[in-house]
C-alpha cells in the first residue's frame, strides 16, 4: 500500500493513525517510494527538542531539482511545466515544457557558477513574477546556493536589511516590472539598497520592461548574453538532506524580520505530498496559485510542490483588478484551470464588485478551489463557493505558515466534508494541540486555545538565519516541547479546527475570550459593510472592550452612522452574543495592510488605545497614508 495519495475518508484516518503511531515508517515509505535520492538516509529523523534541533532523512543525499525536473523528462518532457501569463492580457502566454525548463535551469546554473556562486552561498532574488524568477530559484537549488527571494514590492531599505542579514553575494533582479497599469523600476530600488550592502559582489539583470537603467560596470551584468553562451546541460550538485535550501523572511510581532531557514529533503517530501493531496492533482490538470513567489505560498505551491509532482503550474505576473475585476476569471477560462488557490483578501475585494465580472466567464474547468493566508470569513467563503466554485468545487481552507513550510490543516477535497471557515482536519503527520494559559493541553472538543504542534514534521523551518536562540525562544519556549504557532484555534464538536486568528488578536472582554475573526465575520455580513477589523482596547470595567474599524460599500456611505452602528451591533449580538458588541465603531476608507494583504492590527490597536505618536516600523505597509487618515478620523 502506498501512503502518498489518500484515497478515501476511511483511509485518511488510517494514514493519520499510522503517521502518529509509527512516524518513522510512515515518512520512510513516502520518501523512499516517491523521490529520487543519491543515497538513502541512515535514520528518518533525529530531534533534540530542548535545543530546538531537528533533522529529517539524516545523511541522505539528494538534489531537489533532479526531483522537480530531470526525473520527469523521460515521461513528461513535452508536457508544460510552467504557463506564464503576462500582466498585459494581449501579450501571449508562454508555455515552458519540462524539457525547456531543464535547459533554462541548466544554463542559469552554469551562469551562476561561472559568476563565482558556490554551494552554500546566499543569492538574493528580487524579481517580478516572470519565468526568470522560477528559473533563478531552481538554478540556485541545483548548484546548492541558498536562495533568498525578496518580494519585489519591498522597499530598498527592506531589501537592504534582508540582503545584509544573510550576507548575500549576488542579487538577481530586472530592469523593472509590470503590475497592472504601473511600471516599477526595480533596478533603481536595488541600486539604492546596495549603497548599504557591501557583501554583494555581482548583480545579474533581466530585461523585462526595456526601460533605460543605470549599470554599474564593475558589478552589474545583463543576464541574457550570459545565458546565450552557457552550456545547456548541468550536473546537479549532490546535497545533504539537511543543507539549507532557502531563506525566506517573515515579520515577527517584534524586532527585525526573521530569516526562516528551510532545508532540502524534509521540505521536498512534505510539499510534494501535501500538494498532491490537498489539491487532488491529477496528471493533466492545470493548477494555478495566485500568490507571488516572494511568499512561502509561492515557494511551496507555485514552484516546488507542483513541479515535484510533474504538474502544470500557472505563473501570473499581474493583479486581479487589471485590466478589470474579471482578470482571474478570464485566466481560469483561458487556461482551463482545474485547481485555483488564492487569498481571502482577494476574494473579498472581488466579491465587492459586480457579479457580472465573474459570471461572464466559463469556470467549469475548476475542480478544487483553495484559500490561504488568513481566516476566510463566512460571507467570502459562500461567495467563493457559489460564484467561483459553482457549488461543485470543494474549498480547501488551508492553514499553515512560512515556518511550517507546507500546509498543515486542510480538508482533502472530495474526502473531508467541508465546513465554512474551518480548516478542518490535520494532514497525516501533523499533531495539533490546543493549550491553555497554564500550558496544559486542552482535551476534548468544543474548546479554544493556543494552537501548538506537538510532534515535528518534515518541512518545519530549522532555524532563523544567524539566530538559533531567537528561533528557540519564539517557537519552543512558550509551551516547552511543542512548536507554538502564535495562532489561536477552536476545535468543534467533531474535532475540526477553525483558526481564530493570531493569539495576540484574541481579546478578553469581561473574562470571555473573543476571537476577532468571527466578530468581523458577523459585521461583514451586514449588506452595507465591505470589510472590517476589530481590536481590543483597555476598558475600566470589562478589562478590554472592542473597537471596530469598518469600511462601507459604496451604497452604505451616505447612510446614517448611528443607525448603522446599531444595526451592526445587533448582527454581532445575534450571531455571537451581546458580549461581543463593539464599544466603538469608526467608519474608515481603508485599513493598513501589508503587501501580502494582512491587516496590521498593531497600528489599529494603538489608535484604538489613543497611543498615536509612535507606530513603529510601518515600512511594510502597502498604504501607509491610511494610518494618518484613520488617526485623524478618530480625533
Ligand atoms: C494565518 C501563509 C486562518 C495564520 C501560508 C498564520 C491562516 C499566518 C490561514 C501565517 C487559514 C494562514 N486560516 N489563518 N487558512 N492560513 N493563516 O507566514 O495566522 O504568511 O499564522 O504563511 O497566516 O502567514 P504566513
Amino acid at each position: 500500500m502506498s501512503y502518498y495519495k489518500i484515497p478515501s475518508l476511511e483511509q485518511y484516518f488510517k494514514h493519520y493513525k499510522k503517521s502518529v503511531r509509527e512516524p518513522r515508517k510512515f515518512w520512510d515509505k513516502i520518501a523512499f517510494e516517491n523521490f529520487s535520492w543519491y543515497q538513502k538516509w541512515d535514520k528518518v529523523f533525529d530531534f533534540d527538542i530542548e535545543e530546538a534541533k531537528f533533522k529529517w532523512f539524516v545523511n541522505a543525499k539528494v538534489n531537489i531539482t533532479k526531483n522537480c525536473i530531470d526525473r520527469h523528462l523521460s515521461k513528461r518532457g513535452e508536457k508544460t511545466a510552467i504557463i506564464f501569463e503576462p500582466n498585459d492580457p494581449s501579450e501571449e502566454a508562454l508555455h515552458i515544457t519540462y524539457n525547456e525548463l531543464y535547459v533554462r535551469v541548466a544554463k542559469m546554473a552554469n551562469v551562476l557558477q561561472e559568476q563565482g556562486v558556490k554551494k552554500g552561498d546566499r543569492v538574493c532574488i528580487y524579481l517580478p513574477m516572470i519565468p526568470e524568477l522560477s528559473i533563478a530559484v531552481l538554478a540556485c537549488a541545483r548548484i546548492g546556493a541558498i536562495h533568498s527571494v525578496v518580494f519585489a514590492g519591498f522597499s530598498s531599505s527592506a531589501l537592504a536589511s534582508r540582503i545584509n542579514d544573510s550576507d548575500c553575494k549576488m542579487v538577481i533582479t530586472s530592469d523593472g516590472g509590470f503590475r497592472g497599469n504601473k511600471v516599477i523600476n526595480l533596478k533603481e530600488i536595488v541600486d539604492e539598497a546596495l549603497l548599504n550592502c557591501s557583501c554583494v559582489e555581482k548583480v545579474l539583470v533581466v530585461k523585462r520592461t526595456n526601460d533605460s537603467i543605470n549599470m554599474n560596470e564593475e558589478r552589474d551584468i545583463f543576464l541574457q548574453p550570459l545565458l546565450d553562451n552557457a552550456l545547456n546541460s548541468h550536473i546537479a550538485e549532490i546535497m545533504d538532506a539537511e543543507d539549507p535550501l532557502f531563506i525566506l523572511y517573515t515579520s515577527g510581532s517584534t524586532g527585525k524580520p526573521k530569516g526562516m531557514v528551510h532545508t532540502i529533503a524534509g521540505y521536498m517530501v512534505y510539499t510534494a505530498y501535501t500538494f498532491k493531496n490537498v489539491f487532488n492533482y491529477e496528471e493533466n490538470d492545470v493548477y494555478w496559485c495566485t500568490a507571488d513567489i516572494g511568499w512561502i505560498t509561492g515557494h511551496s505551491y507555485i514552484l516546488y510542490g507542483p513541479l515535484l509532482n510533474g504538474a502544470t503550474t500557472v505563473m501570473f505576473e499581474g493583479i486581479p483588478s487589471y485590466p478589470d475585476f474579471s482578470r482571474f476569471w478570464q485566466v481560469i477560462e483561458k487556461h482551463k484551470v482545474n485547481q485555483f488557490y488564492t487569498a481571502p483578501t482577494a476574494i473579498r475585494a472581488l466579491a465587492k464588485e459586480k457579479l457580472d465580472f465573474v459570471q461572464k466567464y466559463q469556470l467549469n474547468s475548476l475542480k478544487v478551489i483553495g484559500s490561504v493566508g488568513e481566516p476566510i470569513n463566512e460571507e467570502a467563503w459562500h461567495w467563493y463557493n457559489d460564484h467561483v466554485g459553482g457549488k461543485r468545487c470543494p474549498i480547501v481552507d488551508t492553514w499553515w505558515q512560512t515556518e511550517t513550510g507546507g500546509i498543515m490543516i486542510s480538508p482533502i477535497p472530495f474526502i473531508t466534508p467541508t465546513k465554512p471557515t474551518y480548516a478542518s482536519l490535520p494532514l497525516p503527520g501533523i499533531q495539533p494541540v490546543l493549550m491553555d494559559e497554564l500550558r496544559n493541553e486542552i482535551e476534548g472538543n468544543q474548546k479554544t486555545g493556543s494552537l501548538c504542534i506537538k510532534f515535528p514534521w518534515p518541512s518545519m523551518a530549522r532555524t532563523i538565519w544567524g539566530d538559533h536562540q531567537r528561533y528557540k525562544e519564539t517557537y519552543f519556549t512558550a509551551f516547552p516541547g511543542k512548536y507554538f504557532t502564535g495562532d489561536g484555534a477552536l476545535r468543534d464538536e467533531v474535532g475540526y479546527y477553525r483558526i481564530t486568528g493570531r493569539v495576540d488578536d484574541v481579546v478578553i472582554v469581561s473574562g470571555h475570550n473573543l476571537g476577532t475573526a468571527p466578530i468581523e465575520d458577523a459585521i461583514n455580513e451586514h449588506p452595507a459593510v465591505a470589510e472590517s477589523a476589530i481590536v481590543g482596547f483597555p476598558h475600566e470595567i470589562k478589562g478590554n472592550a472592542l473597537y471596530g474599524y469598518v469600511i462601507l460599500k459604496e451604497h452604505g456611505i451616505s447612510r446614517d452612522k448611528d443607525n448603522l452602528t446599531k444595526e451592526i451591533n445587533q448582527m454581532i449580538s445575534d450571531q455571537i452574543g451581546p458580549i461581543a458588541k463593539l464599544d466603538k465603531i469608526q467608519f474608515v476608507e481603508g485599513l493598513p495592510k501589508t503587501r501580502s494583504g494582512k491587516i496590521m492590527r498593531r497600528i489599529l490597536r494603538k489608535i484604538a488605545e489613543g497611543d498615536i505618536n509612535n507606530f513603529g516600523d510601518i515600512s511594510t505597509l502597502l498604504n501607509p497614508e491610511i494610518v494618518e487618515e484613520i488617526k485623524n478620523g478618530k480625533l
